[in-house]
């Protein structure tokens, strides 16, 4: 595809390496973010600096949003100096963040006024996925703008799925994010089950993620947990964020939703610790503090003092 004029906003886990793909991929960028370490990072990659969300916008021809929560979006969107006051007609913004889809609908027709395209596209693969291009993609919004954008989309994802009008694609994303959640409480469950009966972790996890109890998140994050590796790919108090908006949903559907709200509950302990910034593997703690019992590789594991 030609050279496109890309601004891109909010350089963390996730924003960090899917602007070096798309430089990389010979896109013009004008990065922005909150602190400005990630800002020069990008600009030693060839990116430039814009001074806030409006001047990100302002020459682009697509801009694209990596935040982590709804009031985030809604302040870079609309607020002081936010895209909105940039945006060219005609150009997109790409909501790539996880929020609440009723806030990707309310922007979506803020921005629809002035003539400027909103998708809401949430994704799903990790750190990992970010790097190595391999984001599966869920978007909202109108197709004709989901097509014009869709060569951008398939530089950081290989999975890219319309779903429909706009908030369908947070909608799904925090369909995945329920079932994330519950296969990680599966995978903590059985670690710790496993450490207190005395058996091998390493062969646990291995005999486990080759039949039908395997998973992500027990493949990935199972022996972080085992190493004590409680670094992020995904901080906990974005998956919380993603559960609250998850019982939001179940409340506007009146659908009841246990495990979430198990889940939910239990992150909201690991947050209180003041632990919301690690992986999301860190929940193994508050299940650890319930148990009396710390998972380790020692043949019956350890009781906490
Ligand atoms: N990590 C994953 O595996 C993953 C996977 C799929 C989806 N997601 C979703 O993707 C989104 C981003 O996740 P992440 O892991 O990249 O989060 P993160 O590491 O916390 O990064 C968020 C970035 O946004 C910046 N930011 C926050 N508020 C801002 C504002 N008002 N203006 C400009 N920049 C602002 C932060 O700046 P500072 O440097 O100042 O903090 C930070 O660089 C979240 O919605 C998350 O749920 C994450």
């Amino acid at each position: 595809m030609p050279v496109a004029r890309i601004g891109f906003i909010g350089l963390g886990l996730m924003g960090r390496p899917m602007a070096k793909r798309l430089l990389a991929a010979g896109h013009e960028l004008r990065v922005f973010n909150r602190s400005k370490g990630p800002v020069e990072e990008l600009a030693r990659h060839g990116a430039e600096a814009a001074g806030s969300p409006e001047e990100a916008a302002a020459k682009s021809d697509y801009t694209i949003l990596m935040l982590p929560d709804s009031r985030d979006v809604r302040q870079v969107m609309l607020g002081e100096r936010g895209v909105i006051h940039g945006a060219r007609p005609g150009s997109i913004v790409i909501d790539m963040s996880t929020i609440s889809p009723a806030v990707e609908r309310e922007i979506h027709e803020f921005l629809k006024q002035r003539g400027v395209g909103y998708l809401d596209a949430p994704v799903t693969g990790g750190t990992i996925g970010a790097e190595q291009g391999t984001l599966a993609i869920m978007v909202g919004g109108d197709h004709e703008i989901f097509k014009k954008a869709e060569p951008i989309l398939r530089v950081l994802g290989q999975r890219i799925v319309y779903m429909g009008p706009s908030g369908s694609g947070q909608m799904t994303k925090i369909c995945n994010q329920i079932s994330v959640a519950l296969s990680l409480l599966g995978a903590c469950e059985a670690i710790l089950l496993a450490s207190k009966a005395g058996l091998d972790l390493d062969k646990v996890i291995e005999v486990i993620s080759s039949g039908a109890g395997a998973s992500w998140q027990l493949a990935h994050l199972g022996p972080a947990i085992v190493n004590r590796d409680f670094r992020p790919g995904f901080k906990a108090e974005h998956l919380m964020k993603d559960l609250r908006i998850a019982l939001e949903m179940g409340q506007e559907y009146n659908l009841p939703l246990l495990g979430t709200a198990l889940m939910h509950q239990l992150f909201k302990s690991l947050a209180g610790k003041g632990e919301g910034a690690l992986g999301t593997q860190a929940v193994i703690k508050v299940l650890e503090d319930l148990a009396n019992h710390i998972v380790s590789r020692s043949s019956r594991g350890a009781e906490k003092s």
